[in-house]
């Protein structure tokens, strides 16, 4: 459309990536081949077939069978690279990318390589684009509290590189107020926090994690069902990474019409637009501000909202004293 504006163009931040989540099916395969690792899948049109989820486990057991072929620094390097480079590409001028570190654990990947390979990937992409990147260690909750609490110690030697701990893997069933203690650590330990929650979960999740200390809610579109949890997340300004193109394909929302986001928006509430996995879901970051602006008639002023969300709910600053 003659004088709109290029969503591209809006220089935003995406709080709500998983760098696994990046790897696009011709790179995954290539991987697979270099490193000898059997897969379900023989070519893209395979690995794109198995991309027809009903809901987050669905996703989840194919997306754990992709980290298998990650296997060695450069993998990591590159794997970031390539994200952080396509991410500029979108206007994206802060990314905070979530990244699971017990996965590669479980698969024999050294920590080293694992995260000295990310910051390498941050480094290479910073002095191609300027754009600034930081990590957000995940901790899975389908795993214990206590698996979550070794985690953190084990990354301690990079702790100067990581911005904040996040929260991922099957929601329903495993609570926020069961990392409780996780929180009180990394809060303690002067890092950031924020929790996947209200994506299958119900609102009451949501109320949870705010009670164990999370400073932003990932997803948290379930809110909506709650409408005195609504009022308490715009009175406090609790940003909500939002992923619609996830949603639509996890199922969350049976389209993207009536997607909450625009009764989040009508709120007041501190919503921000992300891709989580976006070679799973279809989009990177500009994808999905241009499917919610189609599917939403979103103008150009509230798209300019949304992208000045992002950029106020960063983890750039110090953190904010309680
Ligand atoms: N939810 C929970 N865990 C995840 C997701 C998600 O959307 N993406 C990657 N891990
Ligand atoms: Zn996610």
């Amino acid at each position: 459309m003659i004088g709109r504006t290029r969503v591209e163009d809006l220089p935003k931040a995406e709080l709500h990536v998983h760098l696994e989540g990046t790897l696009e099916a011709d790179h995954l395969l290539e991987l697979a081949r270099r490193h000898d690792v059997a897969l379900p899948w023989r070519c893209v049109e395979e690995v794109r077939a198995a991309y027809a989820f009903t809901d987050l486990q669905s996703f989840l057991d194919v997306f754990f069978v992709g980290c298998r072929v990650l296997r060695e620094r450069g993998d990591f390097a590159d794997l970031t690279h390539r994200y952080l480079l396509r991410a500029a590409a979108d206007g994206v001028v802060r990314a905070e990318v979530f990244f699971g570190v017990q996965t590669f654990l479980g698969l024999g990947v050294p920590l080293a390589d694992q995260l000295d390979g990310i910051f390498e990937g941050f480094d290479r992409a910073r002095a191609e684009t300027g754009i600034d990147a930081a990590l957000i260690t995940s901790a899975q909750r389908h795993r214990t509290e206590d698996d979550a609490l070794a985690m953190v110690d084990a990354v301690m030697p990079w702790a100067d590189r990581i911005v904040g701990f996040g929260l991922g893997s099957t929601e329903i069933g495993n609570p926020p107020s069961g990392f409780a203690r996780y929180f009180a650590t990394v809060r303690d330990r002067g890092f950031r926090a924020t929790a996947h929650a209200g994506e299958e979960g119900g609102p009451d999740y949501v109320r949870e994690a705010l009670d164990v200390g999370v400073e932003r809610i990932d997803h948290g579109v379930r809110s909506v069902e709650d409408p005195d949890l609504v009022a308490r997340l715009a009175r406090e300004q609790v940003p909500l990474t939002v992923c619609p193109l996830s949603n639509q394909r996890l199922q969350v929302t049976p389209d993207l019409a009536t997607h909450p986001l625009r009764t989040l928006l009508d709120a007041g509430v501190l919503v921000t637009v992300n891709s989580d996995d976006p070679s799973y879901f279809g989009g990177y970051v500009a994808d999905n501000y241009r499917a919610v602006r189609d599917a939403l008639d979103l103008t150009d002023g509230e798209l300019e909202h949304l992208a000045r969300n992002s950029l106020s709910a960063t983890w750039a600053g110090p953190p904010a004293t309680p």
